[in-house]
């Protein structure tokens, strides 16, 4: 959980050993598992353009939306998770 008045572009969830990224996006708040899937890099730390998140280790691009990897050397998706949005907090459904 994370309140929506806490982050401007994206942000790290920790639940229990579990880290999880949030995005704003014009559209809403999306949520990604919270590394990249080639190395392990913090996709807090990544750029947020466009509905995508640049990975800042190596340059794998994702689509924050739908995990999808746009560009290499990362090969496989990220997971995203649903999440709802009540009385200002931001709730990822794991
Ligand atoms: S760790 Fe993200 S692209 Fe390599």
């Amino acid at each position: 959980m994370a309140s929506l008045d806490s982050f401007t572009i994206s942000t790290e969830v920790k639940l229990g050993r579990h880290i999880y990224t949030l995005y704003k996006l014009e559209d809403g708040v999306y949520c990604t598992q919270g590394s990249c899937s080639h190395e392990f890099s913090p996709l807090v730390e990544g750029i947020v353009m466009g509905g995508k998140v640049f990975c800042q280790k190596h340059g794998s691009r994702f689509d924050i939306r739908t995990g999808k990897v746009i560009d290499y050397p990362a090969t496989q998706d990220i997971k995203t998770y649903p999440v709802k949005i009540e009385e200002g907090r931001v709730f990822i459904k794991t």
